[in-house]
């Protein structure tokens, strides 16, 4: 739990990502010290304004590249130098990538891989040494629901973040007693710039909503938040459906 009475030191990497910056908005009304890694030096600026506008009681932004398990690993070790402590770690950063593309384009598959996988795995690896020191915080990893069964339409997404679902599941037995949490978050289809091509159906949820459930997940300790709330229950079912109907469904 972070503690009440100290401002929540929190590093989101992938900040730029809509999700979390929404999540880092909530921590800036919470008075957090913010520390912030993404690619983009310009959006970086924009975002540090804002979260200084809102009340974060510092803003410190770090540009990195988080493409390769060693750009994301050099970044994480600078973090380490900048902060004595964290109550929360959130790894955001990803890409959906085109199934038919990266079917046809091996470098395109690995870069989606080196995103999604490499990168995140490098991150928490890097930073675990100092929240097991710490004996406290929460490392929280964005896979989704995408990850709970691989779908014709986008299975080589979905298998990245099997990945991270498995490796969460795992890391958070293996610190059942140490004092740091692992939450797993599931988003469903969230509006943000990862799905602008889609049509804003019904089943797209904002991501200020998302942002406030994860906040809510982190500070109850969880351990995986399907989120909006209703697709643990959607992908209860299409986890259970039998492979000779599964296999059918083109979706
Ligand atoms: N949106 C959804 O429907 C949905 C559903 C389930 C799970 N998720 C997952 O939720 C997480 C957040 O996604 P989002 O929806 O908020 O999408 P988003 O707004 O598109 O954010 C993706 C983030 O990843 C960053 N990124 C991509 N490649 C990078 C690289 N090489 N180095 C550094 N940063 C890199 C992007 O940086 P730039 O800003 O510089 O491009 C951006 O900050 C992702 O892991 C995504 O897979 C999303």
């Amino acid at each position: 739990m972070v503690e009440a009475h100290k401002d929540p030191v929190v590093a989101i990497f992938g900040a730029s990502s809509g999700m979390a910056f929404a999540v880092a908005q909530i921590y800036a009304q919470k008075h957090a010290r913010l520390f912030l890694i993404a690619r983009d030096k310009q959006k970086l600026s924009q975002m540090e304004r804002d979260l200084r506008a809102r009340g974060a009681s510092e803003v410190q932004t770090l540009v990195a590249d988080l493409g390769s398990a060693s750009g994301a690993r050099a970044a994480t070790e600078l973090l380490r130098q900048r902060v004595p402590e964290l109550d929360v770690v959130l790894i955001a950063s990803g890409v959906l990538g085109d199934t038919d593309q990266l079917l046809n384009d091996a470098q395109a598959c690995e870069q989606l891989f080196n995103v999604n996988v490499q990168a995140p795995l490098a991150i928490s690896n890097t930073i675990l040494p100092l929240l097991l020191q710490q004996k406290k915080g929460v490392l929280a990893l964005f896979s989704s629901v995408a990850g709970d069964r691989g779908r014709a339409s986008n299975f080589i997404y979905g298998a990245s973040k099997a990945a991270v679902t498995a490796y969460a599941s795992g890391l958070r037995a293996r610190l059942r007693d140490s004092g740091v949490q692992v939450l797993t978050i599931k988003p469903g289809i969230v509006a943000t710039a990862m799905t602008a091509h889609l049509p804003r159906g019904p089943l797209s949820a904002n991501p200020n909503a998302v942002a406030r459930r994860i906040v809510k997940a982190i500070e109850q300790r969880a351990d995986t938040l399907y989120v909006p709330g209703f697709w643990r229950w959607v992908m209860f079912v299409i986890t259970h459906l039998p492979e000779f109907i599964f296999k059918r469904l083109r979706f």
